[in-house]
This record gives structure tokens, sequence and C-alpha cells, in this order.
């Protein structure tokens, strides 16, 4: 297993490239299955994500292509994708696919709607928490799905087709709503979703689905309303940057201090991110073709309280991140999980390396400490191992982080990155 390893205190200087999101880029892939035609994905970053999901959908019959070329094991940053779905071989997702990368879960939208029944598996729970599907199966049986779960297995049919429906979410998910989404775009007559997630991943699908073919409106808002559609088409699509690692880098240089531009960023969807990390005291200003982000000689000062929320609030995705931060802040921060409720197993490998962090149920309290200090540490998910990552940018000596296979789920070239802009970063093959 890779490891990686960080020789902390240096400042990070230069320009940062985002990539495209995997969050928009996994659901647009999944779309490819609701048309014969092709769906081309421009932008599509380069991850072991990425590459599961497509050859889960292989399984499903979607024959993909990289830039012209059959895909093979090139690395191929930022490619284009050409996804075609002409034949669903198979209408069954399995164990073994859906409980190595969840995402996966939401090809059941789709299958059903084109192929008027699927068998998909339950995902099962994951480090950050129990993670049900009842919202998913909820909307889908408002569209007429007949749902029973069987050995693991949700079995879903709709032999006449689905039907438009109205669906009202108790909760906010960005998985439910891009299946049903998905699901809604080829059922017979008007559907409704209140209480849709916002987050822009959500809205890049929807935007990629009307140039299908579909009929949204109200996108990135709570309410879409779908005109469902006998067929879709194939189309072109710029997945869009990735906020998540937008918001990552941006952290990093916050803690390293530093001038970095990240290039390609979007500021409109990071704006609650940017906003934290300006209580922090450093500066994020708009600059063409990007975010701008410094932290020259000033130290970082507490934020007294936050807590993650639905786009546009503070995003779950980088809570670790901030809780690495503000460990060296000059006073006491504190930060209310409210989307997953497991999500601190960073806490414990911060504290290895100094941090000083108090749990009381989905509340964090991080007092600040002068220094942290290099260690051995253990990457739990994705985003508990960046924060990992951004604690050994500022802790004295070195740090090695195992497990790092989390960090190629959803990070493309994150220690080439961070070493063209000073950091001393290597990872450790074997
Ligand atoms: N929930 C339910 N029932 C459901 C679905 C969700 O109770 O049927 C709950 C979840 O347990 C959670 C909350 O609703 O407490 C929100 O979950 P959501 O469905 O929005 O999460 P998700 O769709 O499974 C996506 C991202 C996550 C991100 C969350 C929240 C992808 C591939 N995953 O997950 O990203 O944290 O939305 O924004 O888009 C990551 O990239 O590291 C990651 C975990």
């Amino acid at each position: 297993m890779d490891r990686i390893k960080i020789s902390g205190g240096r400042p990070l200087n230069g320009t940062i490239p985002i990539s495209g999101a995997k969050n928009a880029a996994l659901p647009l892939m999944i779309a490819s299955l609701l048309t014969s035609d092709q769906l081309t994905l421009k932008n599509v970053p380069n991850l072991a994500d990425v590459n599961l999901l497509a050859r889960i959908l292989r399984n499903h019959g979607v024959d993909h292509s990289v830039d012209g070329k059959r895909a093979g094991p090139t690395p191929h940053l930022g490619e284009t994708f050409h996804f075609t779905a002409r034949d669903i071989v198979d209408t069954t997702a399995p164990y073994e696919m859906v409980s190595r990368m969840r995402a996966s879960f939401w090809v059941l939208g789709p299958l059903l709607a084109r192929m008027g029944e699927t068998r998909v598996s339950l995902p099962g729970g994951c480090a950050i928490g129990t993670r049900p599907v009842d919202l998913h199966l909820m909307g889908l049986k408002a569209l007429g799905a007949e749902i029973d779960i069987d050995g693991g297995y949700v079995m879903a049919r709709a032999p006449n087709g689905l039907k438009g429906g109205r669906i009202t979410f108790a909760k906010v998910s960005v998985g439910a709503t891009h299946n049903v989404l998905m699901a809604a775009c080829l059922a017979k007559g008007e559907s409704v979703i209140e209480n849709a997630a916002c987050e822009p991943e959500v809205g890049d699908v929807a935007e990629c689905l009307v140039k299908m073919g579909a009929r949204i409106e109200g996108i990135g808002t709570p309410t879409l309303r779908i005109e469902g559609r006998d067929r879709l088409e194939g189309a072109t699509h710029t997945v869009l940057p990735d906020r998540i690692e937008t918001g990552t880098f941006a952290f990093a240089v916050a803690a390293t201090g530093g001038d970095i531009v990240l290039e390609g960023a979007r500021k409109p969807l990071v704006e609650a991110a940017l906003a934290a990390l300006e209580r922090t005291g450093v500066s994020v200003t708009e600059v063409e073709g990007g975010i701008r982000v410094s932290r020259n000689g000033s130290a970082i000062e507490p934020i007294d309280r936050i807590e993650t929320q639905p786009f546009p609030g503070f995003p779950t995705d980088l809570q670790a991140q901030l809780m690495a931060l503000v460990t060296m802040a000059r006073g006491t921060s504190t930060i209310r999980e409210t989307i997953f409720e497991n999500r601190f197993m960073h806490v414990q490998e911060l504290a290895r390396l100094g941090a000083d962090i108090q749990l009381q149920g989905d509340t964090a309290t991080v007092r600040g400490v002068k220094r942290l200090r290099g260690a051995q540490v253990m990457a739990t998910d994705l985003r508990a191992s960046v924060s990992l990552v951004i604690a050994a940018l500022m802790a004295e000596g070195e740090t090695t982080i195992n497990r790092v296979y989390h960090l190629d789920r959803g990070f493309e070239r994150l220690e080439a990155k961070l070493a063209r802009c000073g950091a001393q970063i290597e990872r450790v093959t074997g």
C-alpha cells in the first residue's frame, strides 16, 4: 500500500489547477445509462473512483473510450470520455461493485427508468455514517416503482414504465436527488421534486440532462419540475470545477501561509468555505480565471462556531480540512457536523500530530496549539485523509500518511500539485 511522506513547515506559493469535480463526474457518467446515444464528458478528472465507475458501467453494457482511443491504463488528466449505452446487457449492480463505491447505487433510477427493472445491491454503511437509502426508494416509489428488498438487493420494477409524481424529501439528499431526477426524465408526465439538493453538482447533472433533451425547470433551486420524455439523446458536457478540491487547497495555503492562485476555480461554488477562511484571517480575492488565496505572516484566527449544512452552507466535505487548519489557531474553535453522524474519524489522527480536540456529540471543540509534530497517521476516508495532509504541511518534522488509496479516489495528482508550490511531499510505493 502506498504512503505519503510530508515534511511540514513550508509555505505554498504558485498556481494550482483545479480539476473537474468528482461528485459531478460520477453522476454524469451514470446519466449515460439514460440514452442509447453517445454522451461525451469533458474535463473528467483522472481518479480511482472514475475508473472504477467506468468498469461498473461496462458491466451494464456501457462502452467507453477516452479521447477517441480505447480506455487504458494511460493517465488521462482532465480527459474527454465518450460513453455509449447502446444496449443494456445487465440490469444488476452487484454487491462487489456497489460496496466499493456508494455512488454506483445511483444506477438504480436510470436503469429502472430505461429498462423497467433493475436489481441493485444496498451499499451498506461506511466510515462516515450509516447512510441509509430510504429517500432514494421513497422517491422512486412516488414515480410508480414497485420495490422489494431481497438478499441485500433492491429489486425495483416498473413493468409499464415510470409515471410522473410529486416527491417531497424530508431531508436534503444529493444522491436521492440525482437518482430521482434522472429517473423522472424518462417517466411519463410531470414530476415535481421538493426539497431537492441544490449542490452545484446536482445543477451540473441537470444541465447535462437538458442538453440530452430532458425538460427540467428550477435547476439550482429546491424545487425541480421535470417533464418526462420518451427518450433522451446524446450530448457533450464539460464537468464543472471541483469546489471541494478548491476549498481543500485554499485551506492548505491558509494553513502553511503563502500565496496561491487556484486556476479554474469558481468563487460562487465555494462562498461559504471562503467566508470561513476569511474569518481565520486569510485574504481571498477573485482573479481572472480563478481565486487567489494568501496568508502572509498573520496568525490563524479561531472560528467560534461553524456548522456543516447543505449547499450553499458550509460543506461537510470540507469539515475535516477546516478542522485541520484551526488546530493551530490562536484560540478555540467549534465545528458542528450536521450532515453525517460519524464524520469525525480524523479527530484521533489529528490528535496524533498534537492537536487538542474534544468531541461532544456532533460538535468538536478545537483548542489551538502552538505546534503540531510529525507522526505516523492513517487515512480513514477521502476528506479525512486530506485533512491529515493539511495538518502534516503545518507540522514540524515528517509525517507519514498510510492508506493513501482513499486520497486517490478523489484528488487528482495531489502530491504533484502541492510539490510544484513548494511542499515537500512524496509518495512511497509499496
Ligand atoms: N440520507 C438519508 N436517506 C437517504 C439518503 C441520505 O437519511 O436515502 C442522509 C444521509 O445519511 C446523510 C444526509 O442524508 O446524513 C445527506 O446524504 P446525501 O444523500 O446528500 O449524501 P450522498 O449523496 O450519499 C454526496 C457526496 C458526498 C457528500 C454528500 C453531502 C457524492 C458521490 N457523494 O453523498 O461526498 O458528503 O453528498 O454533500 O456526490 C465525498 O466526496 O467524500 C463525499 C462523501
